[in-house]
């Protein structure tokens, strides 16, 4: 490839800039600025639930200084970033959330014999340098203003220092003692296990994550005549969603699936492109994540036109009763496996009751067999949290194969989906599909629906559908 007169490429942003680079200029624009008197915030609430994660994390790797990336911001295209989000394990252990600055680093020294953290990032920059007008990644003119380390200090109770001395302070330790999350299997899988109870401050958090999305379904609901109107009537619902979430000052944990018709039938349905027709059923899998990052994760699966068809509902309440039969038995002790088979069982039994396999509901349940689960792939539920699919990188004995243990909160998500050229179901079964998605908290002798307040039977739903809509 030429070079031309206007540079490397990797530069060439810069050819359409007019920024004025004189040197008066650039001392202009750096002087008569006033100093920031705004007082130091008060330390969060958090700040001792953080550091006790952080302790934890350190009596396990004794004698090692702990990286924790937050990680860098990610490109869309070209010079536009998607909006940034720090990794989870980060956001556990120093709980900093949406405010976190993008490529920060936490380090747990655990060599001595108390354990001390520091946490790295890029603090303010002076009105001394050029940044703030001349760097559209990070300038405070282009992306707005960093807290300063005394700041941060202040609020998370944690010694600062800036990404500037990360390397020099690194090389200074013996390479054998670094433990590194982007390279150590060991600690992606500790720090993913230290989230599978959650303390008083999650539990809080996580409520406030279901209340929000509560609201966004409200939206939903409100939004469905709109959306049968419209070609691309998904997308309306999608927004709705996405517009309470925003209009709270919150984001989303993930893409929101606003299934309509045979769309419901695709598992992750995120295109949402297609028309939203009265008459279907829609299913909107979505959950608001809130400052602290935690995120809810709900579905809801609603008819159209405010009321469910005499087949719609048979469908539906198989899988209500599915879910029932999960909640009638999650408690501590019982396993997570124990909770999926439990699900099972009620899917294989309703298939065969409408005569979708030929073997027995025994058989169809033996491993080898699994006929039912033609119609339900997916797995009965995850842990919930800081990520929609939390503590992923727990080991299995700790998660599938493991006890549910009080303060452990996570998602009760059967579903039933019928494709439209399946040929195994009846034509009128065809092109339903249906999940119906809670958040749990496991408490001292079964589950708490934290999600409980949106209905869930079909007589419920319709009512509230009737209310909302007015
Ligand atoms: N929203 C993805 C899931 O339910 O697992
Ligand atoms: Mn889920
Ligand atoms: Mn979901």
């Amino acid at each position: 490839m030429n070079k031309d007169a206007s540079g490397k490429l990797a530069a060439r942003n810069e050819a359409r800039s007019h920024r004025p680079t004189s040197s008066a200029f650039i001392k202009y624009i750096g002087s008569s600025w006033a100093a920031d008197k705004t007082p130091l915030p008060k330390k969060h609430k958090v700040a001792a639930f953080a550091a006790k994660r952080r302790a934890a994390v350190a009596k396990a790797f004794p004698g090692h200084l702990i990286v924790i990336a937050a990680g860098e911001s990610k490109p869309r295209s070209n010079d536009a970033e998607y909006r940034y989000r720090p990794h989870s394990a980060f956001a556990h252990l120093t709980d900093w959330g949406s405010g976190t600055v993008a490529g920060s680093v936490l380090v747990i020294d655990a060599r001595g014999k108390s354990p001390k953290s520091t946490l790295y990032f890029r603090e303010t920059a002076g009105k001394d340098t050029d940044e703030f007008f001349a760097n559209s990644a990070i300038g405070e003119f282009w992306v707005g203003s960093r807290p300063g380390l005394k700041e941060v200090k202040a609020l998370l109770d944690i010694n600062t220092k800036s990404i500037r001395d990360f390397e020099k302070d690194l090389a200074a330790v013996d390479k054998k003692k670094i433990l590194d999350l982007e390279k150590s299997e060991a600690l992606v899988e500790f720090v993913s296990e230290l989230r599978l109870i959650k303390d008083s401050y999650e539990i809080e958090e996580m409520k406030k994550a279901v209340a929000a999305s509560i609201k966004g379904f409200e939206n939903v609901v409100k939004s469905l005549k709109k959306a049968t109107k419209h070609p691309r009537g998904e997308r309306v619902v999608e927004a709705a969603f996405f517009a309470a979430a925003r209009t709270d000052g919150n984001d989303l944990g993930y893409e929101t699936i606003a299934a309509s018709g045979e769309h419901a039938c695709t598992l992750h349905w995120i295109i949402n492109d297609g028309p939203v027709k009265p008459g279907d059923l829609i299913l909107i899998d979505a959950g608001v994540e809130v400052d602290s990052l935690y995120t809810a994760d709900v579905t809801r699966t609603l008819p159209v036109n405010g009321k469910f068809s005499k087949i719609q509902k048979e469908v539906y309440l198989a899988v209500l009763e599915a879910a029932d039969a999960v909640f009638a038995m999650a408690k501590p002790g019982v396993t997570y496996a124990e909770m999926h088979r439990t699900a099972m069982k009620v899917i294989a039994e309703k298939t065969k009751k409408w005569g979708f396999y030929k073997g027995s509901v025994e058989e169809s349940l033996q491993l080898e067999n699994q006929w039912h689960r033609r119609w339900m792939i997916h797995g009965t539920g995850h842990h919930l949290g800081l990520d929609v699919h939390d503590c992923a990188q727990a080991r299995r004995e700790m998660y599938h194969d493991a006890v549910l243990k009080e303060g452990m909160i996570f998602t009760i998500e059967p579903g039933l989906y019928f494709h439209k050229n399946d040929l195994l179901v009846p034509k009128e079964f065809r092109g339903i599909g249906v999940r119906i998605e809670d958040d749990v908290l496991v408490t001292k002798n079964g589950v708490l629906n934290l999600t409980g307040k949106l209905p869930r039977k079909p007589k419920d739903i319709e009512a509230w559908m009737k209310k909302v809509r007015g």
